[in-house]
């Protein structure tokens, strides 16, 4: 009975993949190739081919780097090259040749330049996130075009002048343009329906409108020339009501504010003379009692008698993968460093360490019992440190030695999926529990895993350690996964089935938010006996089942999940095949909830 399911339910997910026999037509190709190589800034065609973007392929079928599209139509629908250094610009005639497009996501890169009127060619536009380059010049009149846009995020560029008809966009739930030089007033927007608005740090002026108010200060502050609420700022027309008495009272207050000003000034400048100061004189003492752990002065991995010499040779064992990033880091620095002890598991010890007064925090992660050579344990380091991906967390820097290995990672202060599933959102974040957010999370998780998958695929390395306290949220709430390779022993084919059985897991603990204690195949066990009897709602998280989730979808993502732990190998699908199936999955809910909001 089960075997007949699986069999059944991987059918109806394959056949859905290859029931599309569309292909994208030659002249969309070689614009999105013309695109590509202008956002590069590079005429060249080298690039393009780095990412795979070639006439002789197909975006959607030889999956182009940075394309997704929807595989049951057969059409393009995003574009996503977020932070990969493009200096070049964009070149909107030849995107928007793929009218089809939703997303458009550039964003952290340098890109220079305008944003071209054409970019309202691509009409199907649901997010345009282009913040966090050098663009310049005003924003097109024909952004008002763009009637489907959803979010919309221009903010750290230089755009200048006064805004387009943003309020004729009626759906707009995100607008955020904070760190520009944009002028004029601020139009009326449907502020009620937005869930993010920023605009500070800009040159508007005027009247905040009132319903603005509610975005509080922050979303703002930084406009010169803006008054009314929630800024501490009466406008002028109220102002000029006021008698000449209440004016002076202003001009006083003014010369009050200058005066606080310059004080400022003075206390910023001896408060920096006091710590440069501070920074020559003093050796920073060890922060012992700041953890239960350390009971003797010495870092929790001090090594041997080397330990309090901290000679460079020791230094120089420190390999630091991120080149040019922290000039602090170095083994010295961590071994005086406080440490405070975060987990401990058979496998090791992870530390939080704060560097140079709290400028810089890591996570070590000590590596115990890993029967490897430290020259092994380097080349795997440098082997995995080759595959970038933006869901895999990339290690800062390693040590090894014959006693000890230690791996740094950058610290990640909103936890791991495990505060999310919890309700316990980590940092200033409200818990994230949406089902969109689980879904996004599930394609970017098994993304990540199925580009080390092939980039590993020689060494058959695979994650070895997959679970959901594994999982890091970035500052967006973006995964991270961490920890690749750390704890592996040996390099073979089933590793790679254990992730995809331990992708499994997570996947069901997004679903169920119950968080596995041991292997998950109670947690298995139990989701099966409850599906056996009829297909119900009654496995999933009730925060799921409250919102408007599809339960078509999630009763998808779980037969996904069901397969990954399938308890005969041959028939658990490969990382790759799992990441497609949910990507189609995400791809459709998108599409659905596209349909729905227009
Ligand atoms: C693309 O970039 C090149 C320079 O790199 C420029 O000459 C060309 O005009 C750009 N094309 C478009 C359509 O912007
Ligand atoms: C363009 O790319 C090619 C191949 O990657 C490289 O050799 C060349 O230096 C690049 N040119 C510029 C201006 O970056
Ligand atoms: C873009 O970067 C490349 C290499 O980093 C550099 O050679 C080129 O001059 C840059 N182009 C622009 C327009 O800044
Ligand atoms: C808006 O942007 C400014 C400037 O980047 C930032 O400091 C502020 O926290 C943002 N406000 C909100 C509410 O996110």
């Amino acid at each position: 009975m089960p075997s007949f399911w699986f069999t059944f339910s991987l059918f109806i997910l394959i056949s859905s993949f290859f029931s599309s026999s569309h292909t994208i037509e030659d002249d969309i190709k070689l614009s999105l190739i013309d695109f590509l190589q202008n956002l590069s800034g590079n005429n060249s065609d080298e690039v393009a081919k780095s990412f795979g973007w070639t006439i002789s392929t197909d975006p959607c079928t030889d999956r182009w780097n940075g394309v997704s599209c929807n595989t049951r139509t057969g059409t393009l629908r995003k574009i996503i090259l977020e932070g990969k250094g493009f200096n070049g610009s964009i070149d909107a005639r030849s995107l928007c040749k793929a009218t089809r497009l939703a997303v458009v996501s550039l964003h952290h890169n340098e890109l220079q330049g305008t944003l071209s009127p054409e970019i309202s060619d691509c009409k199907q536009l649901t997010h345009l996130l282009i913040n966090g380059n050098k663009l310049s010049g005003s924003l097109p009149s024909s952004l008002s075009g763009l009637n489907n846009l959803k979010r919309l995020d221009i903010s750290n560029n230089i755009f200048s002048g006064e805004l387009p008809d943003l309020p004729s966009i009626s759906g707009l739930r995100t607008f955020l343009a904070h760190d520009n030089k944009l002028s004029g007033s601020i139009p009326q927007l449907d502020f009620k329906n937005l869930d993010e608005f920023n605009i500070s740090n800009n040159l508007f002026i005027g009247n905040i409108p009132q319903d603005a108010a509610k975005f509080g200060p922050g979303s703002l502050s930084g406009n010169p020339g803006l008054c009314g609420e929630p800024l501490k700022k009466p406008c002028q027309e109220t102002l000029s009501k006021r008698k000449s008495k209440e004016i002076s009272g202003e001009k006083l207050a003014m010369i009050i504010g200058y005066a606080l000003l310059g004080f400022l000034v003075i206390l910023l400048l001896a408060f920096m003379i006091y710590r440069r100061r501070k920074k020559k004189n003093s050796v920073k003492p060890v922060n012992a009692s700041t953890t239960s752990e350390l009971s003797e002065q010495r870092s929790p991995y001090s090594i041997g008698d080397d330990s309090n010499t901290a000679s460079p040779v020791i230094t120089s064992d420190l390999v630091v993968l991120k080149s040019g990033a922290i000039p602090e880091l170095s083994f010295e620095n961590l071994l005086k460093a406080p440490a405070e002890l975060l987990a401990k598991s058979k496998v090791g010890s992870t530390y939080k360490v704060v560097l140079e007064e709290g400028r810089s925090t890591f996570v070590v992660k000590r590596v115990k019992d890993l029967k490897m050579l430290g020259k092994d344990f380097s080349k795997r380091m440098a082997m995995i440190d080759k595959g970038k991906h933006e869901s895999v967390l990339p290690a800062v820097a390693f040590y090894c030695s014959k006693q000890e290995k230690l791996v740094l990672y950058e610290y990640q202060q909103n936890g791991s999926i495990i505060n999310l599933l919890q309700g316990s959102g980590g940092g200033e974040h409200q818990p994230l529990t949406g089902w969109n957010k689980r879904l996004d999370i599930a394609a970017r998780v098994a993304n990540g895993l199925a580009f080390m998958h092939k980039e590993l695929e020689d060494r058959e390395l695979g994650h070895g350690n997959l679970k959901s306290t594994n999982i890091l949220l970035d500052k967006n709430m973006n995964p991270l996964i961490s920890e690749y390779g750390l704890t592996i022993q040996s390099e073979t084919k089933s590793s790679f089935m254990d992730d995809v059985f331990n992708l499994g897991v997570i996947l069901l603990e997004l679903l169920t938010g119950r968080v596995v204690q041991n292997n998950g195949s109670e947690l298995a066990q139990w989701v099966q006996s409850v599906v056996k009897e009829e297909w119900t709602v009654e496995v999933f998280d009730k925060v799921l089942t409250g919102e408007t989730a599809s339960e078509e979808a999630m009763v998808s993502l779980l037969q996904v999940a069901l397969l990954c732990m399938n308890s005969s190998l041959d028939t658990r699908p490969s990382m790759a095949g799992v990441a497609s199936m949910i990507n189609t999955l995400r791809d459709e809910e998108e599409d659905r909830s596209i349909v729905s909001e227009v």
